[in-house]
């Protein structure tokens, strides 16, 4: 008898500490398991000098599949590139004597105020990055006055993201299951946390050839909670799968569905084309993203910076234009303004502040990006986001050209 006492005992005991490292291992992960995997846990302003500085210190501190499936494009990663030396073949034409004194970098988006026209791009996973995962970027976001987009691929819960943006204005991506009810039921979730509009993001049918995944043979190492019901072996699984497990086929007609669902505005992610952009404002868009993805689906393409005037010619103040893919300094931001859009986003530069600094290192990206576009606008004469937009850009005149003139 007293065996079995002993035995039971240490049986209970053996089970108590198995629940206890369970329980330290979610809450100081921010609710993110780790299984494994060593995201950052750093916790700190950082000091920039230069936003692309940023990747080589990323891939110093996070684990290498984490950091290539982040930083790393499709195939030849030519349009990765490309995404951010296509801003080079325009130039800002200066205006000196215009009086401008400490420029104005505020503005709004479908009717939220911004501190800066620079909004956190949708991406999946962030508790690669930082154990404080989209929770940490939230508090970023909110602290920097800008808007948190959330992918329904994060690895924080839409309800803890809410809670840490702390009422911040924030907006949901989704990616269409093929369940129809699951789509439903995820739309009304979001609207019930007080997520203020839709993005439905219709460049990724299936996956791009992301071959940097493919070489490490990267698997998720962490759940992605918002979908587990549906997909519940997310974690374990390559993003190439995750994809193929979503929908499939989109048309015109699943932004009429996804408008049905919700009293929210509906912004259409991943536009490239006019034809395109006309078709999603005709489904009735109420916003268009245009995107390229970073550079991760469709290689051998345009740079997205290429394609931005032409779509907001053919869109034409219809409804506004939210741009991203290579945004990296206020250059970038005034000269994609000037092109047409009405704010941009920024992919991996938020999660790069992440990794390095926690949410206060979100708050860096954000104070530098607005000091740098500050800079940018009072050396080029534009007192207000307004006025970048009625800037006209030269096309680069290269010295062989002038001579041809
Ligand atoms: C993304 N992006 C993305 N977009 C989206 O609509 N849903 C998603 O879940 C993701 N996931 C994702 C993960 C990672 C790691 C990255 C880097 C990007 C694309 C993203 O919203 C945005 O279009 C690009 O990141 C913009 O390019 P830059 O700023 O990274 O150059
Ligand atoms: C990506 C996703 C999930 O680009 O959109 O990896």
């Amino acid at each position: 008898m007293k065996r079995i006492i002993f035995i039971l005992s240490v049986f209970l005991v053996v089970l108590l500490i198995v629940w206890m490292v369970g329980r330290f291992n979610r809450s100081s992960g921010g609710g993110v398991e780790r299984n494994g995997y060593q995201a950052s846990t750093r916790n700190t302003e950082i000091v920039i000098y230069d936003i692309d500085d940023l990747e080589a210190q990323v891939a110093q501190i996070i684990p290498k599949g984490g950091f290539d499936y982040i930083s790393g494009g499709a195939e030849t990663e030519n349009v990765l590139r490309r995404n951010i030396l296509a801003f080079d073949a325009v130039d800002i034409y200066p205006r000196v004597l215009t009086g401008v004194d400490t420029p104005d970098v505020r503005t709004s988006i479908l009717g939220t105020n911004i501190a800066l026209p620079v909004i956190v791009a949708p991406a999946a996973a962030h508790g690669l990055a930082h154990i404080s995962a989209e929770s940490g970027t939230a508090r970023g976001a909110a602290a920097a006055g800008t808007i948190m987009c959330v992918s329904n691929y994060a690895s924080s819960t839409l309800a803890e993201i809410a809670a840490a943006g702390d009422g911040a204005p924030q907006w949901f991506q989704l990616y269409l299951s093929k369940d129809d009810a699951f789509n439903r039921q995820i739309v009304k979730r979001a609207e019930d946390l007080g997520y203020s509009a839709i993005i439905l993001t219709v460049d990724a049918p299936i996956g791009g050839k992301r071959v940097r995944d493919v070489r490490n043979n990267f698997k998720f190492p962490l759940a992605m909670p918002n979908v587990a019901k549906k997909s519940g072996k997310t974690k374990g699984q390559g993003i190439g799968a995750i994809f193929a497990a979503g929908q499939n086929v989109l048309s015109p007609y699943d932004i009429m569905r996804v408008k049905s669902m919700t009293r929210l505005p509906v912004i259409v992610k991943g536009i490239q084309h006019p034809d395109d952009a006309d078709l999603a404002i005709n489904a009735g868009a109420d916003a268009i993203w245009v995107s390229n993805h970073g550079g991760r689906q469709l290689d051998g393409a345009p740079a997205s910076f290429e394609v931005l005037a032409d779509v907001a010619a053919r869109v034409n103040k219809r409804v506004p234009i939210i741009f991203d893919s290579g945004i990296r300094r206020g250059q970038h931001i005034f000269k994609a303004i000037a092109s047409g859009a009405d704010v941009v986003a920024i992919g991996r530069p938020v999660i790069y502040g992440l990794a390095l600094g926690g949410w206060r290192g979100v708050v860096s990206v954000f104070d530098y990006l607005k000091q740098d576009l500050q800079r940018v606008m009072w050396l080029a004469g534009a007192q207000t986001i307004g006025e970048i937009k009625n800037t006209t850009l030269r096309r680069r005149c290269i010295p062989v050209q002038c001579d041809e003139l």
